[in-house]
């Protein structure tokens, strides 16, 4: 049996989404933004979408450039994810405030964070306005990983107001 509950509680108990830190702007002004709405929208050609509520630095940053990087997170970088994901780069230079090194990108002007373990370079395609929110969608024109390699199992999550590590595996699909 279930209870009826409504619509947001039905929302807050889905699980956990993958977190990341995307990057807006042009060259040395790139601003950075904590996302939680982020999903891959095509495999082949890949597409990747955020989606950003219009009163953000951000949204008026990526209406005047189009493009974005998003950089994935890991459990070390959770100071630099909640700062910005609380303070605005219209007031402050989040990579100067959180100590994160700029990446130059190889297609767009929008830089990457030097010390995330995964950054993407995406250039806007489409966006959808849907509810309180922008979907910005588009390619991945690059992508770069850590030389060391990306432990999977130490990447961010974030839903409901918690952050968690990916849990255990279940099973593979073959
Ligand atoms: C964990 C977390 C997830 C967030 N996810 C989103 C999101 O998906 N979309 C969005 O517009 N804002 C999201 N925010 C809020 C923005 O990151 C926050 O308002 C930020 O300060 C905006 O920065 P800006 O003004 O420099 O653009 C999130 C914040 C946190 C802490």
């Amino acid at each position: 049996m279930k209870n009826n509950i409504s619509e947001k509680e039905g929302l807050r108990l889905l699980p956990h989404f993958p977190t990341v830190v995307v990057g807006t702007g042009r060259g040395e002004n790139t601003n950075l933004i904590t996302v939680a709405l982020v999903h891959v929208f095509s495999f082949e050609p890949p597409y990747i979408g955020i989606g950003i509520a219009p009163s953000r630095h951000s949204f008026s940053l990526l209406r005047d450039n189009p493009e974005f990087t998003v950089n994935v997170p890991c459990s070390e970088d959770m100071e630099a994810v909640m700062g910005c994901g609380t303070v605005s780069g219209s007031e402050v230079n989040k990579f100067k405030e959180f100590n994160l090194t700029p990446q130059e990108s190889s297609k767009i002007s929008t830089r990457g964070i030097a010390e995330f373990p995964i950054t993407m370079e995406c250039r806007v395609e489409k966006d959808i306005l849907i509810g309180d929110h922008v979907w910005f969608i588009g390619p991945v024109l690059s992508c770069s990983a850590l030389k060391t390699g990306v432990d999977r199992s130490d990447l961010v999550l974030y839903w409901a107001g918690e952050f968690r590590r990916p849990g255990e595996l279940l099973k593979k699909r073959s």
